[in-house]
């Protein structure tokens, strides 16, 4: 059997009604990897996980796994198994009749899936709690029981539709580590789908942005945040600015854009006369009250700066329209002194990027 992993060819799903809810994804998932589905309400993301899990089939286009073809093939029969919200636990059994409760119904014996489920138990940390009802387990620790509950059929692939939704936000936190350290531990494929992208951010191996039921782009959570590849991922992605404008030079891999605020500056191809757009991390934005550069700065009027902690996020505005910063949080009071002023913003050239249109 070859090691290929979970491959999607173009796949789409198109429901009664001419509803286009997944159009031409094609990905391949290696085995091992923690994938995030990342995109807005609406995108395809379920029907996507829908389709890998055999809970819907594709209306065309092929799902394998390791070579093998999974169209068509019952949920109960695939290898990749789902864990769904609200982990759907029995309240009345306990966590290792609710563990060995898939393989009764497969028949295995009592002794078999007993050793079966203490194993899997004993892999996500709970043998002291086998006899527990839910109720009697943390949100966490409940979590942790679904799993165990799925990892006991032994999947080469686990997918888990917004399994941190409902949780409040210290609880998150702490299932985010939790899930990332099991999963490494298991060396088994993950697909975690959300629409938090700060969750995507800190979990995933790679992240698959789906917008308009098409897949957006796929990267590492660093190389998203550093090179979105259109408008749509540089906004869901958060924090990044965008400057729209007609490009008026491009010679030596550097491409001039002259916007309405001023010329911009970025590394990349065009041709002079069409539309270009760039993107600038509002990490990558330096404040000052310097005179505007006649390159890669602009003038920009700071309505508030919001303390987060760890930074301050300026929400400014641009002629109307909406500018971030970030800056580090000692700068705080210095910053706040320039609230319902003019500052200047400017950033380096290598720090602006050229957006596919
Ligand atoms: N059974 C169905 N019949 C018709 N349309 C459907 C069906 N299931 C989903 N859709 C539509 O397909 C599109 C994608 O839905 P999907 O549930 O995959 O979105 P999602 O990305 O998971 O969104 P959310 O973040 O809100 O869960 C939506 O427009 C939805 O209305
Ligand atoms: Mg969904």
């Amino acid at each position: 059997m070859s090691n290929t992993g979970l491959v999607l060819k173009d796949v789409y799903r198109i429901f009664p009604g001419n509803v286009t809810a997944v159009s031409d994804v094609n990905l391949e998932i290696s085995n091992g990897e923690y994938i995030v589905f990342l995109g807005p309400s609406g995108c395809g993301k379920t029907t996507t996980l829908r389709m890998i899990g055999g809970h819907d089939d594709p209306s065309s286009g092929t799902i394998t796994i390791d070579g093998e073809l999974l169209n068509g093939v019952n949920p109960a029969k695939r290898p990749i198994t789902t864990v769904f919200q609200h982990y759907a636990l029995f309240p009345h059994k306990s966590v290792l009749q609710n563990v060995e409760f898939g393989l009764k119904m497969q028949g295995v014996d009592k002794t078999a899936r007993e050793e079966q489920a203490k194993a899997a138990i004993d892999l996500v940390g709970l043998s002291a709690m086998m006899d527990r009802k839910p109720r009697e387990l943390s949100g966490g620790q409940q979590q942790r029981v679904a799993l165990a509950r799925v990892l006991v059929t032994r999947p080469k692939a686990i997918l888990l539709d917004e399994p941190l939704g409902g949780l409040d936000r210290l609880l998150q936190m702490k299932m985010r580590v939790e899930l990332r350290a099991l999963q490494r531990e298991l060396g088994i494929t993950f697909i975690h789908v959300t629409h938090n992208q700060e969750e995507a951010l800190s979990m995933a191996d790679r992240i698959v942005v789906m917008g308009d039921a098409i897949v957006q782009q796929v990267g590492t959570p660093e190389h998203l945040a550093r090179h979105p590849r259109n408008e749509f991922v540089a906004k869901f992605m958060g924090d990044n600015n965008v400057l729209h404008g007609k490009i008026s030079a491009a010679s030596g891999g550097v491409v001039t854009i002259d916007t309405p605020y001023g010329k911009v500056e970025a590394d990349g191809t065009g041709t002079v006369g069409e539309e270009g757009a760039i993107s600038v991390r509002a990490s990558v934005v330096k404040i000052s009250t310097d005179a505007v550069p006649s390159i890669n700065g602009v003038k920009v009027r700071l309505d508030f700066a919001e303390y987060l902690g760890d930074s301050v996020k300026l929400h400014m505005d641009l002629d109307g329209k909406p500018f971030m910063a970030k800056v580090h949080e000692d700068r705080y009071a210095e910053i706040r002194a320039y609230e319902g002023k003019d500052v200047t913003a400017t950033w380096a050239r290598e720090d602006g990027h050229l957006l596919e249109q």
